[in-house]
């Protein structure tokens, strides 16, 4: 496959089939985030794959958190929290991507950002749907203490075969974006 194919069709995928993942594809996805740019040669990109009972349990942790938010701060503030849960639910496989730079730079969170965009990129190379999750931000704290880890949250990343893919929408042109000066 062509790269710009894969930047250009890659869409976020939502809704997902049961069909388990074979593992030999998620360790694919989880080196192609190997291969991503990182600040300082750091590679701060750390990963905890989460399937079958294990995701399960995960998600009623988070969904508890999720409401017991919501409860505090009214449901507009949880946003798209719940829908993600769900998705995260019907998506086969759930990685939690964490950050463990020891510096607390701005450029090591961008190094695991830059990881997380080979992963959808590698998933959709090789038919796999993708989301990325930025939600389980609102269980933070709980969801580093569940694990018992040191390391900043930055995010998830849902994966599993498509089972619809959302309409596409028109992307902002070059001249929308940038500037040239000379
Ligand atoms: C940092 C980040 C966090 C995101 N968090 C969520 C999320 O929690 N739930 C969700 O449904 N989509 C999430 N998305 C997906 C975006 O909504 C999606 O990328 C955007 O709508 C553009 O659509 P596309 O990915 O199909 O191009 C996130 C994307 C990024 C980059």
């Amino acid at each position: 496959m062509e790269l710009i194919e894969a930047i250009r069709a890659r869409r976020s995928i939502r809704r997902f089939k049961a069909d388990p993942v074979p593992a030999e594809l998620v360790r694919e996805v989880l080196d192609a985030a190997n291969y991503a740019p990182s600040a300082k040669r750091g590679e701060q990109w750390r990963f905890t794959v989460l399937t079958s009972g294990a995701k399960e349990a995960f998600l009623k942790m988070f969904d508890a958190e999720l409401d017991s938010f919501i409860e505090k701060n009214g449901a507009a503030a949880a946003g798209s929290a719940k829908n993600s849960c769900r998705i995260m639910g019907e998506a086969p496989v759930l990685v939690v991507v964490w950050n463990n730079g020891p510096y607390g730079w701005l450029t090591e969170e961008h190094s695991v950002a830059a990881a997380i965009q080979n992963m959808l990129l590698r998933a959709y190379d090789l038919g796999l749907g993708s989301l990325w999750v930025g939600d389980v931000y609102i269980a933070y704290e709980a969801i580093r203490g569940y694990f018992g880890k040191e390391w900043k949250l930055s995010g998830a990343v849902s994966l599993g075969y498509p089972d619809s893919v959302g309409a596409s929408f028109k992307r902002k042109t070059v001249d929308q974006v940038a500037e040239f000066l000379s």
